[in-house]
């Protein structure tokens, strides 16, 4: 890769040890992605917190090294518009996810340095909704494959998958190596998916996405004949694309800032694939994430990715005067500052009262702190993952179905 000479200076150490490291980091990565040069980040998305499986099982060791990471990178400055990642829950939540107390002071300590270094402490994974909104073409650095691909995909935004340390690297040193989705080329859609199915809620978004994610792999996808997508409708699809595969970008023919039209996604060639997603492509996907062997349920997931204000209103709405079933637990997931606008709207109140939780800065699978055996939720993402990180039974279904569930403590398929 050909270094600019000032990238070449702080490499050699002239900004010190840690910076130097994080161009190795950003350089070697760059090699390994065929990329050429280092270009400039305006926008960066990190995960500034120490994971949860470090905390839980893994030892003093690597807990340590992760602490001794962040510690490192929030003595720099952050370089250009830098937002936070989920974290474990707010402090004034502890209690409720009865959060170790280990995890609580590695928590606070690494918030307090990461506010200092600059990050803005949004602590969500949904940044774009509490104003993290980068512009067409805006080169960023995002971790949370999600937002990832609504960055790319509805924003017009460029950014490759980050992980921990390239994130940091990014906003500390203010470049990222130029490869994948950052260049033109790569961001041509070489799968058309003709969506034949009707889509009448988020939820089934989700499964377009979900069931797209498994046939494209890395692929990028382009949506022909989709009707046009609300914000939370985009959010599902995105997520469960990230989820189902690989996918880091898609478009949606009339709605990608860069494809007004199925010509200008493909470039005017040929899909290399073409597949359908049909009713039956639809019924199939949801059938796939739906692994309970009983009707009765003990947990509702909502706001996966983060739920947005509106979301919290509608469900809000929906629970107005009722109660949810003994034995039920109902999280909402949002980020802080939609939490505190739902407070003023008096929907946390009405939410709280029906016997739910608004949980923020974080969700209970990346908590790591739920003992749940069956899990209701609309978020194939969720599913996807509480299966294996909580070791649950999911079910996804639309939000109108999962709050019926919460309020009866039984899931039977409305549809
Ligand atoms: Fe966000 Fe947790 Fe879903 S971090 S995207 S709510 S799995």
């Amino acid at each position: 890769m050909k270094l600019t000479d000032e990238q070449r200076r702080i490499l050699d150490g002239a900004r010190g040890p840690f910076l130097a490291k994080c161009i190795r980091w950003l350089v070697e990565w760059g090699d390994a992605m065929g990329a050429r040069r280092l270009v400039p980040v305006a926008n960066t998305h990190a995960l500034v917190t120490v994971p949860g499986n470090l905390v839980y099982g893994a030892g003093e060791k690597p807990l340590q090294a992760a602490m001794e990471l962040l510690r490192s990178a929030c003595r720099e400055k952050v370089c250009c518009l830098s937002t936070a990642h989920i974290t474990f829950a707010h402090q004034d939540q502890y209690d409720e996810i009865e959060m170790p107390p280990e995890q609580v002071a590695a928590q606070q300590e690494v918030m307090q340095l990461a506010s200092e270094a600059g990050f803005l402490m949004t602590y969500t994974c949904a940044p774009y909704l509490v104003g993290n909104v980068p512009l067409k073409g805006e080169i960023c650095a995002w971790t949370e494959s999600s937002a990832v691909v609504y960055a790319n995909s509805i924003l017009g935004a460029r950014t490759t998958r980050h992980g921990t340390e390239s994130a940091i690297a990014a906003a500390l040193t203010g470049w990222v190596p130029e490869f994948g989705v950052l260049l033109d080329e790569n961001r041509r859609a070489t799968l058309q998916v003709d969506v034949a199915a009707k889509l009448s809620s988020p939820t089934d978004w989700g499964a377009l996405g979900y069931f797209t994610g498994q046939v494209a792999g890395l692929e990028v996808p382009v949506f022909a004949a989709a009707p046009r997508p609300s914000q939370e409708d985009a959010k599902q699809l995105c997520a469960a694309l990230a989820s189902g595969g690989g996918v880091t970008m898609c478009h949606i023919a009339g709605v990608t800032p860069e494809a007004p039209a199925l010509e200008d996604a493909l470039a005017a060639e040929s899909p290399a694939r073409r597949v359908t997603f049909a009713d039956q492509q639809l019924r199939h996907t949801y059938r796939s994430l739906r692994t309970h062997s009983g009707e009765e349920i003990d947990t509702v997931i909502l706001g996966c990715p983060h739920a947005s204000l509106e979301e919290i209103a509608q469900i809000a709405g929906y629970l107005q005067g009722k109660h949810i079933a003994d034995g039920v637990t109902l999280w909402v997931c949002t980020a802080y500052s939609t939490r505190a606008a739902a407070q003023r709207m008096g929907y946390a109140a009405t939410i709280e009262r029906a016997g739910g939780y608004l949980f923020c800065d974080t969700c209970p699978t990346n908590s790591m702190r739920v003992k749940a055996k069956r899990i209701v939720t609309p978020g194939f993402k969720q599913a996807h993952y509480a299966r294996g990180m909580i070791g649950a039974e999911v079910i996804v279904d639309h939000q109108e179905g999962c709050l019926n569930a919460a309020l009866t403590g039984r899931w039977t398929d409305g549809r």
